[in-house]
């Protein structure tokens, strides 16, 4: 089977085809399509350079064979906000090409779309129940809830056996800084344990929704594999994660890393940053998903232990 990795150089989507490539799952052939080159070096990786806007460059990786389509690359949150048309031109225009292209191929491949959480904003209830209207409150959440209606609509047409899955913001990110907006709840325990001063922009007691990177690829995964039967009408899934607050995160840091590596963390407000992450959700009824099978962490302290582990 051949499966298609938008965004197969990125933090999730290397991750992903090693994953997918793990194991005994069948799997022949990965094709990253990226603007970047894919990390992952295996003979069964294709990497495919170029952007997801460019016809023939989706036409060209999207031949008779394809299994699944994780489409995995965006313009993330603090990008979207600032560069609104390249927001919308990738999260809107290129997913309609992409799922253009899969309506094309002989059989309707199963078809991943990594949404996020940040389709919600505004009044919610302390936990948001699955039938809560998306009323995004950013451009990155506008781009995301066009995604997900799109994928929905492709699906009940049957032109693709799509699945929307709305993933928690995912810490520990290694590696820099990036453009989302969410960057910091990575950067308040990466740079520390880096020996590097990081500042945190949001208010301490700010509920997040978080999820570590090796929950969030098994999650993916096993949604690359689900039954879509099993799904019934509502194609899109809230991912489990745990709810966590910056306060929280850095007793953890203190916890295990030392008091030395927390007083590295200072509160430095940021109204753009508040804006954007101060609007999400910070805890989900995930019932349906942890029934079809999808996991989520324990608590903080294993997830930052999984993180210093991965550094030693
Ligand atoms: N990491 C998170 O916390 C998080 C949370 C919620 C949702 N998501 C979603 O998960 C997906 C992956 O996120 P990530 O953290 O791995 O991001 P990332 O930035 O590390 O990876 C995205 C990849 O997409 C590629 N890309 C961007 N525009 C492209 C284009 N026009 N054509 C081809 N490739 C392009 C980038 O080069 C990059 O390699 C995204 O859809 C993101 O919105 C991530």
């Amino acid at each position: 089977m051949k499966i298609i990795v938008t965004g197969g150089a990125g933090f999730l989507g290397s991750r992903l085809i090693a994953a997918l490539l793990d194991g005994d799952r069948g799997v022949e052939r990965i094709v990253s399509l990226d603007r970047i080159a894919c990390p992952v070096e295996d003979p069964r990786v294709e990497s495919r350079i170029g952007s997801i806007d460019d016809p023939g460059c989706v036409a060209g990786a999207l031949d008779g064979d394809v299994g699944i389509v994780y489409h995995l690359a965006a313009v993330l949150s603090g990008q979207s906000e600032a560069e609104f048309d390249t927001g919308l031109h990738i999260n809107v225009d290129a997913t309609r090409l992409l799922l253009e292209a899969c309506r094309k191929l002989p059989r309707p491949p199963r078809f991943v779309f990594t949404s996020s959480l940040a389709v919600f904003g505004g009044e919610m209830p302390d936990v948001v129940p699955e039938t809560l209207a998306p009323m995004p409150q950013s451009s990155y959440g506008v781009g995301k809830a066009i995604g997900e209606l799109l994928v929905c609509e492709y699906s009940r047409k049957r032109f693709v056996d799509g699945i929307v899955c709305r993933l928690p913001t995912i810490a520990v990110r290694p590696g820099r800084p990036n453009s989302a907006a969410s960057s910091f709840v990575s950067g308040i325990i990466r740079e520390p344990l880096n020996g590097e001063p990081s500042e945190m922009p949001v208010p301490p007691d700010t509920r997040m929704w978080i999820s570590s990177p090796e929950t969030v690829i098994a999650n993916l995964v096993l949604a690359g594999g689900i039954d879509g039967a099993a799904l019934g009408l509502n194609r899109v899934l809230d991912l489990p994660g745990i709810t966590v607050t910056p306060a929280g995160m850095l007793d953890s840091l203190s916890r295990l890393a030392g008091q030395a590596a927390r007083d590295l963390v200072t509160l430095t407000s940021d109204p753009k940053i508040i804006d954007i992450v101060c609007s999400w959700p910070g805890a989900f009824d995930v019932a349906r998903p942890l029934g079809l099978g999808f996991t989520a962490d324990s608590d903080f302290d294993a997830i930052l232990r999984q993180y210093m582990a991965s550094l030693a």
